[in-house]
Parts: C-alpha cells; sequence; structure tokens
C-alpha cells in the first residue's frame, strides 16, 4: 500500500518544478492528482506520462470562477479530494525603489490571493471529503527578509500567517482539516531560469546561492516533495499551523 493510497490531490502550479516533483511523488505514493496550471502543454504532458492518476486542468490561481470550475472537474474524475497543495507562484526580483505597482500588484494576486482563494474553495471540498490537508508553499523568504524581493517576501509572509490563521479555525471548529507551510530556500526549478546568466552554465550561475544555505548547496524539487507527500499522509495527523523549512538551514 502507497501511503497516499485512495487520497485525491489538487496541486496548483503543479505542472511545473515544486508542484511537478510533487505530483510524481504522490502519484507514486497512491494518490490520484488534479494538476492545475496556466501552463497548458506542460501540464497535459505530466497528465499523459503518468497516465490515469493525473486529471490537468487549465487554472489560474486568481480566479475564483477557476477554483470553482477546477474543483468540480476533480471531484467529477475522482469522485473527493483530500489534499490541496497551494504551489502556484511567481519571483521577480525589483528593490522597493525598482518595484513598481504592477509588479507589487500581480506578486500578490499570484502569491497571497491565489493561496487565499485556494484555502477559502479547498476548505470547503475537504468538508465535503469529512477532513484532509492544505498544504500552502511559501519559502525562506515568508519568514526572513531579502533586499532585492520585497514583493515576493510580502506575499510569502502572507502565506505564512494565512496558513496559522486558516489552521487554527479548522482545529477549532473541529473539521478535521490541517493546514501547514512549507518554506523551502533556493530549489532549481524552472524559477530560477531569470538567474542563468547568458554564457554561463545553469550550474555556474546558480552556484552563488549555495552559499546562502549552511548546507553548501542549493535544494532539489524532489526534497520538497518529500515535505508534502507526509504532509498529505496520516503520518502528519497531528501537525497543523506549522511552518516547516526545506532550506539547508537557511532560516536556522
Ligand atoms: N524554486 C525556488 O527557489 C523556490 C523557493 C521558495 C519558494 N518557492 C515557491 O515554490 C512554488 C513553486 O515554484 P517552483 O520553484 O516550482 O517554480 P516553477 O516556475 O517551476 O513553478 C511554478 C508554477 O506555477 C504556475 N503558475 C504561475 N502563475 C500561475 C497562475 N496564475 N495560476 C496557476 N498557475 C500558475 C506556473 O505555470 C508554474 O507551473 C512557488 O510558490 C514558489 O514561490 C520556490
Amino acid at each position: 500500500m502507497g501511503r497516499l493510497e485512495g487520497k485525491v490531490a489538487l496541486i496548483s502550479g503543479g505542472a511545473s518544478g515544486i508542484g511537478e516533483a510533487t505530483t510524481h511523488a504522490m502519484t507514486g505514493e497512491g494518490a490520484r492528482v488534479i494538476v492545475a496550471d496556466i501552463q497548458i502543454d506542460r501540464g497535459k504532458a505530466l497528465a499523459e506520462a503518468i497516465g490515469d492518476a493525473v486529471l490537468f486542468v487549465r487554472h489560474d490561481v486568481t480566479l475564483e470562477s477557476d477554483w470553482e470550475r477546477t474543483i468540480s472537474e476533480g471531484q467529477q474524475r475522482f469522485g473527493k479530494i483530500n489534499v490541496v497543495m497551494n504551489g502556484a507562484g511567481i519571483s521577480l526580483p525589483a528593490p522597493i525603489d525598482q518595484c513598481d505597482f504592477d509588479h507589487w500588484k500581480r506578486t500578490q494576486s499570484v502569491n497571497s490571493d491565489g493561496v487565499f482563494l485556494g484555502c477559502k474553495a479547498g476548505v470547503k471540498a475537504l468538508r465535503a471529503a469529512g477532513g484532509g490537508s492544505i498544504i500552502n508553499i511559501s519559502s525562506t523568504m515568508g519568514i526572513k527578509g531579502s533586499s532585492i524581493f520585497p514583493a515576493y517576501c510580502a506575499s510569502k509572509g502572507a502565506v505564512r500567517m494565512l496558513t496559522k490563521s486558516v489552521a487554527l479555525h479548522c482545529a477549532e471548529q473541529q473539521m478535521n482539516i490541517r493546514c501547514n507551510s512549507i518554506h523551502p530556500g533556493v530549489i532549481d526549478t524552472p524559477i530560477m531560469d531569470p538567474f542563468v546568466a547568458p554564457g554561463s552554465t545553469r550550474e555556474e550561475s546558480l552556484a552563488g546561492f549555495s552559499s546562502l544555505h549552511p548546507i553548501g548547496r542549493i535544494g532539489r524539487p524532489d526534497e520538497v516533495a518529500h515535505l508534502a507527500v507526509f504532509l498529505a499522509s496520516d503520518e502528519s495527523s497531528f501537525i497543523t499551523g506549522a511552518e516547516i523549512p526545506v532550506d539547508g538551514g537557511y532560516c536556522a
């Protein structure tokens, strides 16, 4: 028996990076997964590669109507939803004196509003299934500041505190719904592509980030996916409202 046998997970941002690795890890443990993402080609290719255990739905996390439609399609296909992972996110550097208002608003819209909508829709769907687990992907930058990412830091700090509020409400109301945040350090995914310098290899360009992590390297998406599997599983049944770094000691 897989550790997630019988469970159905919805993963926003599931077509790439950490979400894609989590889709592989969760289906590998017996879950069925709704991959919800704006990247249609990547999402379809992932669903085809894994097979019947994955449903891809084109989904924009900033639209409340997309949450309603995606959850309804997922419930029709798999019967229920037990896990919602809010993984979709964007990240571009712009220090405060270069960060225009549109950049700020777009970052909050995807990273913060998108997680709010995912928690709201997720609580409703999980209640209908008798309970479950919400997993919000924040960041080390939701705990520790960074001078070049003010909009991103603010959006990820919002996710960190939203998570605790959702966790406390669900616990107080005895909903059997847990809600936790994961705080990755720098992870080698497509979100890091803008940092690959022309004329340098990916390894050379990203090597500079290694020193942020006492462990001496950046992380891999599967290292975050392992924690997501644990939080989705009944092994984490007494864990809620927690903020858990996967960061090689970055925030220690
Ligand atoms: N890679 C890192 O270093 C790192 C570190 C800390 C936190 N994170 C967070 O991890 C999460 C996953 O990022 P990743 O590193 O896998 O990057 P990624 O770019 O590979 O994946 C992000 C996914 O989100 C999707 N997405 C973006 N906007 C969307 C929208 N409006 N609606 C639906 N989907 C949308 C993208 O299409 C993409 O598939 C993000 O929330 C990111 O902020 C990443």
